[in-house]
């Protein structure tokens, strides 16, 4: 139904914005919470290259639990503040961690990951969550990576109930 073809011809920045609008696309005329974020979760991980794995961890009370992602199984309950996904969230801000191996507190899922991006999902000063990328390539993630996952979750953002997820 939707296939997001990476096109190495095509600039990265260029790539997102097409992200972007296929995103935009697939969650029209849909309100299921769940739906809308396995869904996205499964655009991602069909659309950028060079990576292991990807999904959300949404926060329950003082920890980050695991949502919907594509990859291989991975741990259940993250602390606020621990591992890159517990500082996104603690900070508020996106960590983009080039080599996990030098990341003090690094929680190792997948023995694959080698660099990492989190960005936090904030709906109306409310932390939500946080949408974890890993990648199997040593500093994968750049500036135009942070600035296309932002408008990614920000696209998402209100097109989820994220209460009832
Ligand atoms: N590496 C993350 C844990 C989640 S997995 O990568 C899927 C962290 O340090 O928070």
């Amino acid at each position: 139904m939707f296939e997001v073809q990476i096109d190495p011809t095509r600039s990265k920045a260029q790539s997102y914005r097409d992200l972007e609008a296929a995103l935009r696309s697939l969650l029209e005329g849909e309100t299921d919470a769940l739906a809308n974020v396995a869904n996205a979760v499964s655009l991602l991980a069909h659309s950028l290259d060079r990576i292991n794995w990807c999904g959300f961890y949404v926060l329950r009370g003082e920890d980050l639990v695991l949502g919907p992602f594509q990859g291989k199984p991975a741990c259940v309950r993250i602390p606020i503040g621990k591992g890159v996904c517990g500082e996104a969230a603690a900070r508020r801000q996106t960590v983009v961690v080039p080599d996990v191996n030098r990341f003090p507190g690094h929680i190792a899922c997948d023995p694959a990951s080698r660099s990492e991006i989190v960005v936090p999902v904030v709906e109306e000063n409310v932390l939500r969550g946080v949408l974890d990328v890993d990648s199997p390539e040593p500093g994968r993630f750049d500036e135009e990576d942070r600035a296309g996952l932002e408008k990614f979750v920000g696209v998402l953002i209100p097109r989820v109930a994220w209460g009832r997820l």
